[in-house]
């Protein structure tokens, strides 16, 4: 691969062993320096105790910053505490997090917050420790363990790797394993020297939120550009080398709000599948050919091996998750025959009234569905976040 320590020279001591002195020290001040006079204003930094950090940098996987300042403030009202976290029930954590997607990494949250409160309370201050916690896993650990305990550890991420891809002009695809191990080595050189290795590492994200964006960067306010190989080489537009994109597949979904004396049948997902724990309207994909209706009606059947008849299609709306689109039919549906309804199914179900549903944590696109129905049912999210794995 191009050798990507561009900045670094070797000199020789008296003694003629070689050793390896860095000039990354010129460009590493200057970003710090930058960073100090130029960081947004987010929620997490004014008061960066361990508990705080970390409930951030778990919402920031995968998510946007502004997607995630309201829900942090949020969370930190309804819990402000790693105890009040840990006592919580999963439930609650999950509505908490309702809207904001990967819920794994609630469940992950709240049983991590359980399993430091039965160690004595510390969230620990090492990467290693940090490491061994649900849900962290190497960016995360670096992170919190920079900006929460000042540890000399860098954060690599797809900003991060965007920023070097440039920086160190590297024509090789930097997501490749090796590629990145090769940057995480070289930054964990350069923040071992720094001063303010918090700085460092929020400076090296805010440049590829704010400056060396994707597209068009914008060298001309870049605290680094003079060092940058890109810059200097005019390659800044060509870096870092595209993957061609993957095509999304998508699914026709169709689900049944099914109705018995002003209730409605939810069930729960399980916690080990995608939206785990969240509650959710019976149904599933439409097979090739299959109308929404009819797929609706067979899936009740099959999930909770219960009769209904569609009566009316409340709407059909678009989803994107992060790895498929979904065009979802939500339909008006009586049972049939009985008038107890007898539902079997292997998770939980319940019949709930239309007011009680706000209670519940439901996947987003559910929440598309309570905005066509209108009162007493909840009013559908405040926002809509928007994903975009790998950037922030
Ligand atoms: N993305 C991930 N962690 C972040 C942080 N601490 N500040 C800004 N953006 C981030």
């Amino acid at each position: 691969m191009t050798p990507i320590l561009h900045h670094s020279v070797i000199l020789w001591d008296d003694s003629e062993n070689v050793s390896l002195v860095s000039t990354d020290s010129a460009w590493r001040e200057a970003l710090e320096h930058w960073f100090h006079q130029n960081s947004r204003e987010l929620p997490w930094r004014d008061d960066p105790t361990p508990y705080r950090v970390w409930v951030s940098e778990i919402m920031l996987q995968q998510t946007r910053v502004q997607a995630v300042r309201p829900y942090f403030e949020r969370f930190m009202g309804r819990f402000p505490t790693l105890s009040s976290l840990a006592e919580a029930d999963q439930e609650a954590v999950l509505k908490a997090w309702e809207g904001l997607g990967y819920y794994s990494r609630a469940r992950n949250l709240h049983a991590a917050a359980r399993q430091v409160m039965a160690g004595g309370g510390t969230i620990p201050g090492t990467v290693d420790e940090l490491l061994s916690l649900p849900g962290i896993g190497a960016y995360t650990a670096a992170a919190v363990a920079s900006i929460a305990f000042g540890v000399q550890k860098a954060v690599v991420d797809g900003n991060v790797l965007r920023v070097v891809a440039r920086f160190q002009a590297i024509r090789e695809d930097v997501r490749a394993v090796p590629v990145r191990r090769e940057i995480q080595s070289w930054l964990d050189t350069v923040i071992a020297k720094a001063e303010d290795p918090s700085a460092f590492n929020q400076g090296m994200m805010e440049l590829g939120a704010l400056v060396c964006v994707p597209g068009t960067a914008k060298c001309g306010v870049c605290p680094v550009a003079r060092w940058c190989e890109a810059f200097r080489q005019g390659l800044v537009a060509e870096l870092p080398l595209r993957r061609p994109r993957k095509t999304v597949p998508h699914y026709d979904v169709a689900v049944g709000l099914v109705r018995h004396q002003g209730r409605i049948l939810v069930a729960r997902r399980d916690d080990a599948s995608m939206l785990g724990g969240l509650w959710e309207f019976p149904g599933g994909k439409c097979e090739s050919g299959e109308s929404p209706e009819d797929a609706c009606v067979r899936e009740i059947l099959e999930e909770v091996d219960l009769p209904v008849r569609v009566s009316e299609r409340i709407c059909t709306v678009e989803h994107a998750y992060s790895h498929f689109r979904i065009t979802l039919s939500a339909f008006w549906c009586e049972c049939v025959g009985d008038d107890a309804p007898s539902v079997r199914c292997d998770r939980p179900t319940r019949w709930v009234a239309p007011e009680e549903l706000a209670a519940l944590p439901f996947p987003a696109a559910n929440h598309k569905i309570f905005a066509h129905l209108g009162p007493p049912f909840p009013p559908g999210l405040r926002s809509e976040t928007s994903f975009n794995p790998g950037l922030r």
